[in-house]
């Protein structure tokens, strides 16, 4: 029996810990669905087609070492508008949700496009300073320089994009369990998020 958890909201919200912890939690597999569009976006950087770049993902773009910078994710929110490249990326993310064990996908669209009938749908925020806070302690203990400012403007930019876009744009599901971080820790927000689980599953 697959059971699918699906993790949406704006970037940095705290969406990739949350559902790195649930899954280990529960033993399910996750995807990071961002990777998909920030290795997408990065391919596009050296005059690839967005839309051939989407259909020609291999593992191993994947993996590559410069996916979390702030221009690879600038590109990612930009080809992420285009609908032939999101359209690439359905059938693997559907199949990947469907596994048996459990699966937890984060990203924008899981909950209204990719797996509408996900049995737990999470929707996470935290306030724009709060976000851009977080980005910008992860990007400089990285050893990137960037400023506050910046981490802030790229953000909202991302975000104004992301909702925007006709294609599947940034939105709660109408049946997402909203969970704002903004004065959460991680464990706390982990907590909150395992809390809805448990009782979906103990419903089932
Ligand atoms: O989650 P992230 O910051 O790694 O995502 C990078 C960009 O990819 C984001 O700005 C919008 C796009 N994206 C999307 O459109 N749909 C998803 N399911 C995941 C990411």
């Amino acid at each position: 029996m697959s059971f699918t958890v699906a993790i949406d909201g704006p970037a940095a919200a705290g969406k990739g810990t949350i559902s790195r912890e649930v899954a280990a939690h529960f033993g399910f597999a996750h995807l990071d669905t961002g990777l998909l569009y920030r290795a997408t976006g990065r391919r596009t950087l050296d005059g690839t087609d967005p839309v051939e770049a989407a259909r020609t993902l291999t593992p191993e773009d994947l993996e590559a070492d410069d996916l979390r910078t702030p221009d690879v994710a600038q590109a990612a929110s930009r080809v992420a508008a285009v609908p032939e490249v999101r359209a690439a990326l359905v059938d693997f993310q559907r199949a990947f949700a469907m596994r048996a064990g459990g699966a937890v996908l984060d990203g924008r669209d899981i909950g209204t496009v990719i797996c509408p009938d996900a049995q737990v749908k999470l929707y996470v925020t935290a306030s724009d300073d709060i976000r851009a806070d977080r980005r910008h302690k992860e990007l400089t203990g990285k050893g990137m320089e960037i400023s506050l400012e910046q981490v802030l403007e790229d953000l909202r930019q991302r975000d104004a994009r992301d909702s925007a876009r006709e294609a599947a744009p940034l939105k709660p599901a109408e049946d997402a369990v909203l969970l704002d971080t903004s004065e959460m820790s991680i464990d706390e927000a982990v907590a909150s998020a395992i809390a809805t689980i448990d009782s979906v599953r103990g419903r089932g």
